[in-house]
C-alpha cells in the first residue's frame, strides 16, 4: 500500500518584510498565492526511512534527512512514537532552491502522505503545527489557495480569492539560497529604519475581486532588492517579461525564479515566447493561482 499527496508551490505576491529579530528571524507580513506547479510526495513502507526524487532538478535534491520530506516523517513518528520505516518518493516538478517553495511543499506532502499511511488521525491543528516547525513556509503547502502569513510566516489568515490569476514562471540557472537573501536584506537594511510589515489593504482587494491590474499595482517583494544584489542578471528577466506585456514582473520570494503577472492565457503565450527568446532563463512555465494545498490523491 503506498499514498500519494500532490502540494503546489507558491509565489508571494506581497512581502513585506521587518528588521531581523534575536532569534535571526524576520517577521513577514507574507501573502501567499498557491500556483498550479506540483510536487507529489508517496510514501510507501520500508525497511528503514529512504528517500529518493526523480524530475529536471533531482540532482539539487538532499536525499538524506535534512530533507523537509524526511523530516516531516521523524517529526510525526517521534511524537506517536512509531519507528518512520518508509521509503519517500518525491516526483520534482517545483523548481528547487527557486523561492517558490519546493521543499516546504515536500515537508507538507510528507506529513500529510504518513498521516494517512499511518493512520494517525492528526488533526489539522497538530499538522499546522509539526509544519510551523519544520519551516516557515511549510504551513502554507499544507493549507494552499492563499493566506497572509505573520510571524516568521508560519501563523496563517486563510484570504479570499475572487478569480483565478494567470502566471508566467522564469527558472533561473542556479539557485539562491534563503538565508544569503535574507542576510543580504540585513546588510542593504543597515543604517535605516525598517518598518513593521503590515499587509496592504488595497492588495487583499484585488485578490478578494480577482482583479489582475489591481493586483500588479499593488504586488511588493521587500527580498528582490537583496535577490537582485546576489543574482544581477535576473533585472534583464524582468525586463524581457515585461517587455512583452506582463502587467507587473517580480523576483518569487527569495527568488531567483520570477513570476510574471499576466491578463488571460493568451498574453502568457506571448510573455512566454519573448522569455524563451532572450536566453535570460532556464526553462519558462505558465501555472495559474490560487491553486488547492495538499491533497491525497
Ligand atoms: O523557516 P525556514 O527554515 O524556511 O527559513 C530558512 C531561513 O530563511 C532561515 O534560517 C532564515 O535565515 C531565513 N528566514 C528569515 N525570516 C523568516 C523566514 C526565513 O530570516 N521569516
Amino acid at each position: 500500500m503506498s499514498v500519494t499527496v500532490r502540494v503546489p508551490a507558491k509565489v508571494n505576491v506581497q512581502l513585506a518584510v521587518g528588521a531581523a529579530r534575536p532569534d535571526g528571524f524576520h517577521d513577514l507580513a507574507n501573502v501567499f498565492l498557491a500556483v498550479g506547479l506540483y510536487d507529489e510526495v508517496t510514501v510507501t513502507p520500508a525497511d528503514e526511512l529512504r528517500v529518493t526524487c526523480a524530475g529536471p532538478d533531482a540532482a539539487q535534491v538532499p536525499l538524506d534527512r535534512t530533507n523537509l520530506a524526511a523530516r516531516a516523517a521523524l517529526a510525526l513518528a517521534g511524537r506517536r512514537g512509531i519507528e518512520p520505516a518508509v521509503h519517500l518518493h518525491i516526483a520534482k516538478d517545483i523548481p528547487v532552491a527557486g523561492g517558490m517553495a519546493g521543499g516546504s511543499a515536500d515537508g507538507a506532502g510528507a506529513l500529510l502522505a504518513c498521516d494517512t499511511l499511518w493512520g494517525t488521525d492528526a488533526s489539522s491543528a497538530e499538522l499546522l503545527d509539526i509544519c510551523a516547525e519544520l519551516g516557515s513556509d511549510v504551513p502554507f503547502g499544507l493549507v494552499g489557495g492563499a493566506a497572509l502569513g505573520t510571524g516568521r510566516g508560519e501563523k496563517l489568515t486563510v484570504l479570499e480569492v475572487g478569480g483565478a490569476f494567470h502566471w508566467v514562471f522564469a527558472m533561473a540557472d542556479r539557485g539562491l539560497s534563503t538565508p544569503a537573501v535574507f542576510q543580504e536584506f540585513d546588510r542593504l537594511a543597515e543604517g535605516r529604519a525598517i518598518p513593521e510589515p503590515v499587509a496592504c489593504p488595497d492588495l487583499l482587494d484585488a485578490l478578494a475581486k480577482g482583479d489582475p491590474d489591481l493586483l500588479a499595482a499593488s504586488i511588493s517583494n521587500d527580498l528582490q532588492p537583496a535577490a537582485l544584489s546576489l543574482f544581477p542578471e535576473l533585472a534583464q528577466t524582468l525586463a524581457a517579461g515585461r517587455g512583452a506585456g506582463a502587467l507587473t514582473a517580480l523576483v518569487s520570494g527569495s527568488g531567483p525564479t520570477t513570476a510574471f503577472l499576466v491578463r488571460d492565457p493568451e498574453s502568457a503565450e506571448r510573455v512566454v515566447q519573448a522569455l524563451r527568446a532572450s536566453g535570460t532563463c532556464r526553462t519558462v512555465r505558465t501555472a495559474s493561482g490560487p491553486a488547492p494545498g495538499a491533497t491525497v490523491l
